[in-house]
């Protein structure tokens, strides 16, 4: 494969976005234009994509958000404002993951990786305290009559299981902080749940405030 590199998304990759985002999730519907659009208006520092020389291979959406006001319950419809970002908070302190997906032909080559780490440059370059997401749990579906979420979310960080991103975003340095049940209730492979994740960005300032420059270089 071709050298990958990281940028910031812009309007023009709208449409091959969605075309991925088809492939990647069959059974979920697609984000449309306008939902995109409205993310690259709102916060177009915290939107990126990563690209070879033939064209997008995956992309990672994120938003700033007061988790205060969403750390005891909210589903992944509420916080991201049914996928517009209107709940983006620019005076937050923590970046929230809305979505990571890798050209389904080039798993497993280092580009989720790369994302991560564009993520890890945003929070850095933006004084952020944090990273958090909710990971989907692909791998629980086979096992949902035999155990809870919750378990079968452990079994993986205690390396009985591997998921298909819980396992990715272990290897990322993040840590597991419990399951969210009907986080996404369409993601049929996770049966509606996802698992709390944490990344805490060492260089974070408290006594700075966050700063979301025009540019940042990835
Ligand atoms: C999850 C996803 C983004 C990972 O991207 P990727 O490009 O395949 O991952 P990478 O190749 O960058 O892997 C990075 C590290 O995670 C590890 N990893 C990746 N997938 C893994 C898996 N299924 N099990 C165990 N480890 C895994 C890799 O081995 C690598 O570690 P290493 O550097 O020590 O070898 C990608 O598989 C994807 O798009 N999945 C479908 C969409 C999705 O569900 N997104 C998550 C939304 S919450």
């Amino acid at each position: 494969m071709n050298a990958i590199s990281v940028r910031h998304t812009r309007p023009e990759d709208i449409p091959a976005l969605i075309a991925m985002q088809a492939e990647v999730y069959p059974d979920i519907p697609p984000w449309s234009q306008r939902k995109l659009r409205e993310q690259l208006d709102v916060f177009p520092q915290g939107q990126i994509v990563a690209e070879t020389a033939d064209g997008l291979v995956g992309c990672a959406s994120s938003l700033i958000v007061q988790w205060d006001d969403w750390a005891e319950s909210h589903s992944w419809k509420e916080i991201t404002g049914a996928g517009t970002f209107d709940s983006h908070n620019p005076n937050g302190r923590t970046l929230y993951g809305a979505e990571v997906f890798v050209d389904p032909r080039v798993k497993g080559r280092g580009i989720g990786h790369l994302l991560y780490e564009g993520r890890r440059t945003l929070c850095r370059a933006m004084n952020l305290k944090r990273i958090i997401a909710c990971g989907r749990l692909p791998g629980y579906r086979p096992h949902s009559a035999d155990m809870s979420p919750e378990f079968y979310a452990q079994k993986v960080v205690w390396g009985d299981f591997g998921d298909p991103v819980l396992s990715f975003q272990l290897k990322e340095g993040f840590s597991y902080c419990g399951v969210i049940e009907d986080y996404l209730p369409e993601d049929i492979a996770s049966c509606g749940h996802a698992s709390l994740i944490v990344w805490l960005n060492p260089d974070y300032r408290p006594d700075l405030p966050t700063t979301i420059p025009e540019e940042i270089a990835l």
